[in-house]
């Protein structure tokens, strides 16, 4: 089954997707996991797109839509994947219509109040990306990831700028794919504001019917 997850930063997209890809067998494919990785990297690409990701302006579509092109053409996505943050414009939309067919986008519904919480609070595990939240679900040790110990970090893009020019990004660039895949009919509308264990319930009764 291929699924795309669409809503706004912070929605809770990466967390469900964690749970999710184990229920279904398939794998997590995030758009921002891997232009952050190559940043960490040291790549060409992360150096091309590190200033653009910590000021939460998107990375342009003809860069995002040849790095996915090749991802899907992965033998781990003959089953199907999850795609994660793409796409996040009508002309990435279009040009993944042209490479897949897509079963369900999962549209994640939650307001401007509840996602600048989410993303204020967020901190991750550099190394595998584990997502925590310093309240709603807050590591064991504070400050130091459960399984590595490594510590905590809070994402560039998660400082009080950013995040109001990514709600704007959001809903001027990808807000209108709503309606694109309204039109086409494969759309499921998820209120994301319960608990991420509510969220993949609703999900996958959602997917099932
Ligand atoms: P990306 O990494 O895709 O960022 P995003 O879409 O803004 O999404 P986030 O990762 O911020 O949030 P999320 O919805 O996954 O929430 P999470 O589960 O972490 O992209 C980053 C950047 O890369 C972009 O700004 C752009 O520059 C570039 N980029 C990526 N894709 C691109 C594309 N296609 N085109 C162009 N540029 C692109 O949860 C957030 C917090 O909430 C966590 O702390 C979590 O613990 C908590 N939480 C989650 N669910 C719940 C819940 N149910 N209840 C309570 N708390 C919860």
């Amino acid at each position: 089954m291929n699924i795309v997850l669409l809503g706004p930063p912070g929605a809770g997209k990466g967390t469900l997707a964690a749970l999710l890809k184990t229920e279904l067998g398939v794998p997590h494919i995030s758009t921002g996991d891997i232009f952050r990785s190559n940043i960490k990297n040291g790549t060409e690409l992360g150096k091309k797109v590190q200033g653009i990701l910590a000021s939460g302006g998107l990375v342009p579509d003809e860069v995002t839509i040849e790095m996915v092109r090749g991802r899907l053409k992965e033998d781990d996505t003959l089953k199907g994947y999850i795609l994660d943050g793409f796409p996040r414009t009508i002309a990435q939309a279009e040009a993944l219509d042209t490479m897949d067919t897509i079963d369900a986008v999962i549209n994640f519904v939650l307001d401007d109040e509840e996602v600048v919480k989410r993303l204020s609070g967020r901190r991750l595990a550099p190394s595998t990306g584990r997502i925590y939240h310093i309240v709603s679900n807050p590591p064991k040790k504070e400050g130091f990831d459960d399984e590595t110990g490594e510590p905590l970090i809070q994402r560039d893009d998660d400082k009080p700028e950013a995040i109001r020019h990514r709600l704007e990004v959001y809903r001027n660039e990808t807000a209108p794919l709503i309606g694109y895949y309204r039109n086409k009919g494969n759309i499921i509308d998820i209120d994301a504001s319960p608990s991420p264990e509510t969220v993949l319930s609703a999900v996958i009764a959602a997917l099932r019917s």
